[in-house]
């Protein structure tokens, strides 16, 4: 027998003498088979000792600290505002993949408006489900702004911005710009009177920054007032840029959270 049959047969014979149910026969299997291939263990075993060493550096949480596991807070309901947000930006991102099946963002015109405003009319009335997947969009967008104002008051209130968190606050400011950055962007995609006057408001606030006013217009907006290239900016920034940074900064946001562990109050 060869040592890797060898090996083979010994951890099948071990598995069987533990006699393990068949989703621990299964996860061993997998495990050792990747094992074998990929070196996976090595490589958890070093996230595991990771994990540790950054947990030892970090402060402890509330909970830890003054061991109120078993005892009711009673701001805890207000310290789920975050995963809040987080589940109803993940709710939006999806419907919003879906939309974006039956969305183009073109002002041409059309037999009724433009292309833009007839496919949302088609999504609404033609669409099986699509006035339930719009709905769902913008309901979803507005739970999550609202969400996270009340998570910034709670974080607020509870003094939980300050020292070490204060980074994570900054970051929290960018998030809070970014999720109103969202909101807009997909307001002005129907490219209805709402959406196009919206977008008018948006031109003359970019006008009126002092001296880079006319350069931010240009680039945000594609020229001081509306058309085509206004809304193919407003499609990138809400399906491609802001998709990314926020995701991406959510991801942080947590991470933070995570190795700092909640504040207790102040
Ligand atoms: C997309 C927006 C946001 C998401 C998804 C998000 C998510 C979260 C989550 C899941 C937590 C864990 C604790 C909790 O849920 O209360 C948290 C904590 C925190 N967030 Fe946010 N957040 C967002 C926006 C903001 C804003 C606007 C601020 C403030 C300007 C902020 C500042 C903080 C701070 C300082 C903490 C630490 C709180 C503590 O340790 O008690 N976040 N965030």
């Amino acid at each position: 027998m060869s040592l890797k049959e060898k090996d083979e047969h010994d951890h099948l014979g071990w598995m069987e003498e533990k006699q393990l149910s068949p989703i621990e026969k299964g996860y061993l299997f997998t495990l050792i088979w990747l094992d074998k291939r990929f070196r996976v263990v090595d490589y958890l075993e070093l996230l595991e000792t990771m994990y540790y060493r950054v947990n030892l550096q970090m402060p402890k949480s509330h909970t830890e600290q003054y061991n109120l596991d078993n005892k009711f807070w009673y701001w805890y309901p207000l310290y789920a505002l975050g995963s809040f947000s987080t589940l109803a930006y993940v709710v939006a991102a999806l419907s919003g993949a879906l939309l974006g099946f039956y969305y183009t963002p073109s002002a041409a015109l059309a037999e009724t408006g433009t292309v833009a405003y007839s496919q949302i009319a088609m999504i609404m009335q033609d669409l099986q489900f699509g006035f339930m997947l719009r709905s769902i969009h913008r309901w979803s967008a507005q739970v999550m702004t609202a969400a996270v104002f009340l998570h910034m008051l709670r974080v607020y209130f509870t003094g939980a911005y300050k020292e070490p968190r204060e980074l994570n606050w900054l970051l929290g400011i960018v998030l809070i710009s970014l999720t109103m950055g969202f909101g807009y962007t997909g307001y002005l995609l129907p490219w209805d009177q709402l959406a196009y006057w919206a977008g008018q408001i948006g031109v003359e606030m970019a006008l009126s920054i002092p001296i880079i006013g006319e350069w931010v217009a240009q680039l945000v907006f594609g020229g001081f007032s509306l058309g085509a290239p206004t809304l193919q900016r407003m499609y990138i920034l809400h399906v491609f840029l802001l998709p990314f940074v926020v995701t991406s900064l959510i991801a942080i946001h947590i991470a933070i959270v995570w190795m700092q562990g909640i504040a207790e109050p102040h």
